[in-house]
């Protein structure tokens, strides 16, 4: 009986991981280089350069921090700066603006379904969609991306309007071991790779920043503006 259970629960694991990859994601190509600034997990195709063939690229930054002007807002407005340099038409959404409603079932059935009055998930979302390139950025928050950006992920579920984009990330925490930045790096890699086609363009890693503001006198926004800069 035990070792039926545990067959079963094999078999319910793979089968959730197999939904992923083929409900929303083609498997991404096994010759694909990775960001070599990031763990290579998952093997979402990484380029250095662009890969969109058009001048007025698209840019949407989603900053989801709580705190405004923290690290991570600050280092978006860097990447803006550079993206703007760069000739991209840059939009930069503070998430703590809007009222995202949680993903309900209701959704999964029509992802524009609003839950509350005043949500605004279907509207971030129509603009992610519209995005030829999305940042996505939060602080690690338990090892984790925060309550924004996650509560906007789950509601991007089914939406057909993301295929092809190309994704940067930027993330910043108290700790200093690189390992804990990684944790929101791969938090986002976790949404970016059930996605049709991603390209991954690079990443800010920010550690050691406890404090707000601590980022100005670090290394991290000239990075941020450099990687805008990229587009
Ligand atoms: C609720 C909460 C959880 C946090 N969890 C972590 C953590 O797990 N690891 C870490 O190194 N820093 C953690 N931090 C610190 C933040 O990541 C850090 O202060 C970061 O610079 C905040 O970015 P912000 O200024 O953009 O909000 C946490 C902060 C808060 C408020």
């Amino acid at each position: 009986m035990k070792s039926i259970t545990t067959v079963a629960l094999i078999l319910g694991l793979a089968l959730t991981a197999v939904s992923c990859q083929h409900s929303q994601t083609e498997t991404p190509a096994s010759t694909a280089t990775s960001d070599p600034n990031n763990l290579p997990v998952y093997n979402i195709p990484y380029s250095a350069t662009s890969t969109l063939n058009k001048a007025d690229k698209k840019v949407l930054i989603l900053s989801a921090s709580p705190r405004r002007g923290g690290n991570t807002d600050l280092l978006c407005d860097e990447f803006a700066k550079g993206a703007q340099e760069a000739g991209g038409k840059v939009e930069k959404l503070f998430l703590d603006d809007y009222k995202i409603d949680f993903f309900h079932e209701e959704h999964s059935i029509n992802p524009d379904t609003v839950m509350t009055s005043g949500d605004q998930a279907p509207l971030l979302v129509k603009k992610m969609a519209e995005a030829d390139i999305i940042v996505l950025s939060s602080p690690v928050y338990y090892m984790n991306i925060d309550g924004q950006l996650k509560t906007l992920m789950d509601r991007c579920y089914r939406n057909n309007g993301l295929a092809g984009k190309e994704f940067y990330y930027i993330t910043a925490c108290a700790d200093r071991e690189e390992s804990t930045a990684e944790t929101a790096i791969f938090a986002f890699r976790g949404f970016v790779v059930c996605l049709p086609d991603p390209v991954e363009r690079g990443s800010v890693k920010a550690i050691g920043m406890g404090r707000k503001g601590a980022i100005n006198d670090s290394k991290y926004m000239a990075e941020a503006y450099n990687l805008g800069k990229t587009i």
